[in-house]
């Protein structure tokens, strides 16, 4: 066996050194290790793998597209059929009024993006220095540049040096406490809120009750713009199209990624409102949004996102997640009676269950494959459950159970 050389992501090296989860194929909701070990994927790989893994129509489609094309770039005039017609797409989907579509290569490159155009949007009409960018505490907006120097995660900058600069975290379900920085800042200086709806990575929060529709009305009020992060809730999560559905939100600009082919192939958009796009789309404009990747729009990936969404429709998977949403609820929220778990908090299918200390809710992790599931120790000590929509409701009682067998035996 050769040494292991993989770097892993946010990992401790010598804590994951020679004790790599190698996983192998997948169908469905389940997966398998290289030692064939059947596990049930209780996290949708890191929250993305939506209609379930194995789907033969989605690698077939993908082949298809590679063989005509594997991709073309989209800078200047060129472009692609495959994003041309995922872009139109992406559009007809949101709820949003037409939005203009900006294809990505993922979600850290979405938020990065959205960054950039709210600060390039207020120069452009001549708002200079309105460039301070606000999120919430705890929430997660990937690992790029702007998206590190966002995110409500400290330990994420650590040792960085400078990151950058004019970005700040706000109270995560408070909306006073938007407004008051808002205001202290001075409303010309403040380009943007980045708003998860439900904050993820940060431990599974839904938004305190009237949340969203208060710090929307508060970006209104003093002209900031209402960037919502859909990375994770996009594409069904919720039980709806996009939480800015189920919650009525009408944003300045949706930052989307993971669901979008349900991991197949990476690929990220960022819907624009004809507000920020006008400036640079009208006639005789003189400005261009200076941005773009190699990738952006890459035909596999477009293709793989169309069966994706085209599963999704022909399956019902996102009514599937409505109704199961109440069973997924009671059959966790019913975890909150053990000793060690203060909280389970539920929405969709999303539910972090939160263990009394960070070191258990990591070893409850570890073993896991041994009780048969996989899940992942968030920052703060809470587990993730955000299964494949495919999921049934005996799987989700049957998990529900393992939960409780391998919390009980580690405390
Ligand atoms: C809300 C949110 N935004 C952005 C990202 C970054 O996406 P990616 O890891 O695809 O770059 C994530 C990833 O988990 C996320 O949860």
């Amino acid at each position: 066996m050769p040494a292991a050389v993989y770097w892993h992501s946010q990992a401790h090296m010598p804590t994951v050194h020679g004790a790599e989860v190698v996983i192998d194929r997948g169908e469905g909701a389940y997966i398998w290790d290289a030692d064939g070990r059947r596990l049930f994927d209780a996290t949708a790989s890191l929250w993305y793998c939506n209609v379930g893994h194995g789907r033969a129509e989605i690698a077939n489609a993908v082949a298809e597209q590679i063989r005509r094309l594997e991709t073309y770039h989209t800078f200047g005039p060129f472009l692609n059929a495959a994003a041309r017609d995922l872009a139109i797409r992406l559009s007809d989907l949101s709820p949003m009024d037409e939005p203009r579509v900006f294809l990505t290569s993922g979600g850290s490159d979405s938020v990065d993006t959205a960054a950039k155009l709210a600060r390039r949007y207020w120069s452009a009409i001549g708002s200079d220095g309105k460039d301070w960018l606000l999120t919430r505490d705890g929430s997660y907006h990937g690992l790029h540049g702007f998206g590190t120097s966002l995110t409500g995660i400290e330990m994420n900058r650590e040792g960085l040096g400078p990151v950058v600069a004019q970005t700040a975290r706000v109270s995560m379900q408070e909306p006073g406490a938007l407004e008051d920085r808002i205001l202290e800042l001075g409303p010309d200086k403040v380009a943007a809120f980045f708003c998860e709806p439900v904050v993820g990575t940060g431990g599974v929060f839904p938004p305190a009750d009237g949340y969203l529709e208060a710090v929307q009305e508060i970006c209104r009020a003093h002209d900031v713009l209402f960037i919502v992060d859909e990375v994770i809730t996009g594409f069904g999560r919720t039980g709806y199209p996009f939480a800015c559905i189920r919650f009525d939100l009408d944003p300045d600009l949706m930052v989307l990624a993971k669901g979008l082919t349900s991991g197949y192939l990476p690929l990220g958009a960022v819907l624009v409102s004809q507000r920020v796009a006008a400036p640079f789309w009208e006639e005789g404009t003189a400005h261009s949004f200076r941005h773009g990747l190699t990738y952006s729009g890459h035909a596999a990936a477009c293709a793989a996102a169309e069966v994706n969404l085209d599963i999704l429709e022909a399956e019902h998977l996102i009514d599937a997640v409505a109704n199961l949403e109440p069973l997924f609820r009671d059959e966790l929220s019913a975890l909150a009676g053990l000793p060690v778990v203060s909280e389970v908090r539920c929405i969709g299918l999303l539910a972090g269950v939160q263990v009394d200390r960070p070191e258990l809710a990591q070893e409850i992790a570890l073993r896991a494959p041994d009780y048969g599931f996989v899940t992942r120790a968030l920052p703060g000590g809470t587990l993730q459950f955000s299964p494949p929509f495919v999921v049934t409701a005996d799987e989700i009682r049957w998990l529900a159970e393992a939960v409780r067998d391998v919390i009980s035996a580690l405390s």
